[in-house]
């Protein structure tokens, strides 16, 4: 059978436009065809096209014309603008995490430590609004790239679910490193917050998907967030903190740590850890405890594979796991890391709900929730982790 062709189109030019053009490269569902790059400047696209072997557009508009898709890849400030353009040419965007946010008052000197969380929460939930109105008044759709949810542990996961109809009673996850590689992380009108948002969203996410996952399949309707309790601490600019050069430090107007006990509409319960404090390479899991079963997702580190290295050196030119500091001794060695963090899994699967019109795992609905979710988040550690409803749109 001829499959269909999907024409693709990236916006920026940095870490997540690149393996999102590799996850391009291993659609099997799906004929996709890369028809260019843009990027904030002309230079930075053309960097980004050349070994790729992609065209450079000066502009995004442009670009969008001659486009089924087009991957946002853009800090989280950028991706309502570009996912609103793209919609309002019945282009689906595929939006990275998080969804969107609040950002401030657009100027450099932007302060968040000054700003009053509600103020943040209802500018959110302003962004989040204006995007769900461009899809509704779009021929196409929002793609949300929350890959926590294509990886394949926990897609297993809503296999458990749908076929055992079990009851999730607790679910504990936790996204955490050293410290984020992009030199805009650390300031709040980028990135729209700091670990609660830019790594809480991952598990954060993957528990709201598989509350969705478990009332779809017994009652046809999704169980949903109604509160939260929140915690943020900046633990790298305590006074008293002992910088030994190991954790990234550079934090401007952002928390380094963040803790989120969400209540579920059933009186279920998520808690989730996000941080920029944990050595050993990226700390990815979620454990769901459920009435049936028990299930722990392993996804970075996990022991699908492990290598033991006498001197770091001859290790000099091989991948081994994001953000590990060493790669001498026992490493938790991943043999193919974008498998098991579900970017490949999550393009296919966007591809072809393009192509057919095909239901949607990771879709705005979740995308919403989970802002609404990190922003009542924000409001609740503003009052020192009182419970704070959250507003659903
Ligand atoms: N899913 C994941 O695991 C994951 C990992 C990393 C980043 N991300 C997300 O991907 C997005 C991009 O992050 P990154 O790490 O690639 O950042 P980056 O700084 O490496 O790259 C961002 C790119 O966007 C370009 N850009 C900035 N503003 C723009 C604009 N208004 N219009 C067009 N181009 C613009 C920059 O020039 C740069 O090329 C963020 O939303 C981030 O949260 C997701």
């Amino acid at each position: 059978m001829k499959k269909s062709k999907v024409r693709a189109g990236i916006v920026g030019a940095g870490f997540a436009a690149n393996f999102h053009v590799n996850a391009i490269h291993r659609v099997y569902g799906t004929d996709p065809e890369i028809v260019g790059v843009t990027s904030r400047s002309i230079e930075t696209a053309r960097a980004f096209a050349e070994p790729r072997g992609l065209r450079a557009f000066d502009r995004m508009e442009a670009l969008l014309e001659e486009v089924d898709v087009v991957h946002v890849c853009v800090p989280a400030s950028a991706h309502e603008t570009v996912a609103i353009a793209a919609l309002t040419r019945g282009v689906a965007p595929i939006v990275e995490k998080p969804f969107t946010g609040f950002f401030g008052d657009g100027s450099a000197q932007f302060d968040a430590r000054t700003v009053p969380r509600q103020h943040a929460l209802d500018g959110a939930l302003d962004s989040v609004k204006r995007m769900l109105e461009a899809e509704a008044a779009s021929t196409a759709r929002i793609l949300y790239a929350e890959n926590w949810v294509y990886v394949p542990a926990i897609q297993k996961e809503r296999e458990v679910l749908e076929k055992t109809g079990g009851q999730v009673l607790w679910m504990h996850g936790e996204e955490a490193h050293s410290g984020s590689h992009s030199p805009v992380y650390g300031y709040w009108r980028f990135g729209g917050g700091g670990s609660l948002i830019g790594k809480g969203c991952h598990p954060l996410t993957a528990a709201l998907y598989l509350k969705r996952v478990e009332g779809r399949a017994r009652n046809g309707k999704p169980i949903r967030p109604i509160s939260i309790t929140a915690r943020t601490h900046e633990i790298t600019r305590l006074d008293n903190f002992i910088d030994v050069g190991l954790i990234r430090t550079d934090y401007f107007d952002v928390e380094d740590f963040s803790m989120q006990h969400v209540t579920f509409e059933d009186g279920t319960i998520a808690t989730i850890f996000a941080s920029e404090l944990v050595l050993g390479g990226i700390h990815n899991w979620l454990e769901v405890v459920a009435n049936n079963h028990r299930t722990v997702c392993s996804i970075n580190p996990n022991t699908a594979m492990q290598t033991y290295n006498p001197k770091e050196e001859q290790f000099r030119h091989i991948y081994v796991v994001e953000k590990i500091e060493t790669k001498q001794g026992w490493a938790m060695t991943a043999p193919d890391e974008d498998f098991s963090t579900g970017f490949p899994q999550e393009i296919d699967a966007f591809y072809r709900a393009v192509a057919s019109g095909g239901p949607i795992e990771s879709g705005s609905a979740l995308g919403a929730d989970t802002v609404a979710t990190i922003y009542a988040g924000y409001l609740s550690a503003e009052q020192g982790g009182a419970e704070t409803s959250i507003t659903l749109l």
